[in-house]
């Protein structure tokens, strides 16, 4: 099998580029481990940035994004008790963020490829690529092809077959990781709430007008079987209460630990290899950059390649690492920050508790923090 572009993973990065490229009229073939069922019911991401829409959008993948997501204009920063709004609207210029979850982007997407035909092999793991000739290796056989996107996230393939050495990367761990929940009960909250508590940071936010998400900060080895119902619920209602406010309760349809690492290789061109996506970075949840990030890494990976199929110009495929490694290291540093003033260090640390604090009180009393904070959130245009 031959073609021009051949994707590697069909999460949000290879959905998304080979929409681009299909719609340039460039060939490509998706190659997907998982099936398609396990793909579209994979619970991950909910906030989009407003490029991140606008790109779905013009892509013509973006009817029921629009008519189903929900527009934000703020979010709120909850510490000492009290919530304190950040008015993204108002601090961007009228940027919104919106409530879509990566569940239904990533239907979306499949849904417009398969209708539209060209090949989306699901049930298809790639076992190794030749970044040299160019050639896609899996069970089945093997895809021929000019250029490879890799974009098959942090534990794939084709990050992991590069030679020694030819990466430079750089990473943090986190002390501590994220038990979320997806509950069928209307969300308690008009906007997300992010909030500090000593025992440990909460996020209330939310999937649809019945179905709200919620994330309770966590240890990296945290055992669900110690988190019952009650247990959840109680911890939920104790980190984000407020007076006058209820959290409102209801059954519990699904339940994860997620961990918290950032990591950044480089770079992110090998040959005919690009890397792209949670292949190439990962953010800790706390900035709602992951599948944002991916977005923009696929936009500028699809610019590169049309204009060389165009004229055979390779100047932007030369310059695609360290375009997007601009972007990248931007959202690492806010997530960073964002995950650092919100979670509470195993054992507290009293003096760690008190420079969170002074920086909360900062944020959301300097006009300056609020912007910078609600300029990152929303995405930037030009990092
Ligand atoms: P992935 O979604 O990981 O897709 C990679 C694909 O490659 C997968 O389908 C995988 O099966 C496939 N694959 C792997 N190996 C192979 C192989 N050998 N052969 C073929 N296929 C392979 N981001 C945000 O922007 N906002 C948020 O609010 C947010 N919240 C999050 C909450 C949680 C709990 C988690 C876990 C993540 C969150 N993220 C968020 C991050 C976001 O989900 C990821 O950054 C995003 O999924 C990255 O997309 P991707 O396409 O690069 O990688
Ligand atoms: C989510 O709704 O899953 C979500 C929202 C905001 C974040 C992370 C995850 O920062």
């Amino acid at each position: 099998m031959r073609t021009q572009v051949g994707i590697v993973g069909a999460g949000p990065a290879g959905l998304t580029l080979a929409r681009l490229l299909e719609n340039a009229g460039i060939e490509s073939v998706i190659l997907e481990a998982r099936s398609r069922e396990y793909c579209e019911a994979r619970i991950r991401a909910g906030v989009l940035e407003q490029g991140t829409v606008d790109l779905l959008r013009e892509a013509g993948v973006g009817a029921r994004m629009d008519a189903e997501g929900l527009v934000h204009h703020g979010i709120e920063l909850q510490f000492d008790g009290v919530r304190h709004r950040i008015p993204l609207s108002d601090l961007t210029g009228g940027r919104t963020i919106v409530i879509y979850g990566q569940t239904e982007v990533v239907k979306d997407l499949i849904a417009a490829r398969l209708e539209s035909g060209p090949p989306l092999l699901f049930d298809t793991p790639v076992e190794t690529v030749d970044v040299e000739r160019g050639i896609v290796r899996h069970a089945g056989g093997e895809l021929e092809c000019d250029l490879i996107a890799a974009c098959d996230g942090f534990h794939g393939c084709c990050r992991a077959g590069l030679p020694a050495g030819a990466l430079r990367e750089f990473s943090r761990e986190y002390p501590y990781a994220w038990l979320g929940i997806l509950a069928s009960v209307a969300p308690s909250i008009d906007e997300l709430v992010y909030a500090h508590h000593e025992r440990g940071f909460a996020l209330l936010s939310l999937r649809s007008p019945t179905l709200s998400r919620y994330y309770l900060q966590c240890a990296p080895d945290e055992d669900l079987d110690q988190w019952p119902d009650d247990r959840i619920w109680e911890e939920l209602r104790t980190r984000t209460a407020v007076e006058g406010w209820t959290l409102e309760e209801g059954p519990i349809l699904e339940r994860l630990v997620a961990g918290m690492r950032s990591y950044v290789c480089e770079p992110l061109r090998h040959a005919r290899l690009f890397l792209a996506g949670d292949a190439a970075h990962i953010v800790p949840a706390t900035g709602a950059k992951g599948l944002n990030l991916a977005v923009h890494d696929v936009r500028l990976l699809a610019e590169g390649v049309i204009r060389f199929y165009e004229s055979g110009d390779e100047s932007l495929l030369d310059a695609y690492s360290d375009a997007c490694l601009r972007r990248v290291w931007r959202c690492e540093h806010f997530s960073w920050w964002m995950t650092t003033m919100l979670h509470v260090p195993p054992g507290g640390d009293p003096f760690d508790l008190q420079l969170q604090h002074s920086q909360l009180r900062y944020v959301t009393s300097s006009h300056a923090q609020a912007t910078a904070l609600a300029e990152n959130y929303v995405g930037l245009e030009t990092v």
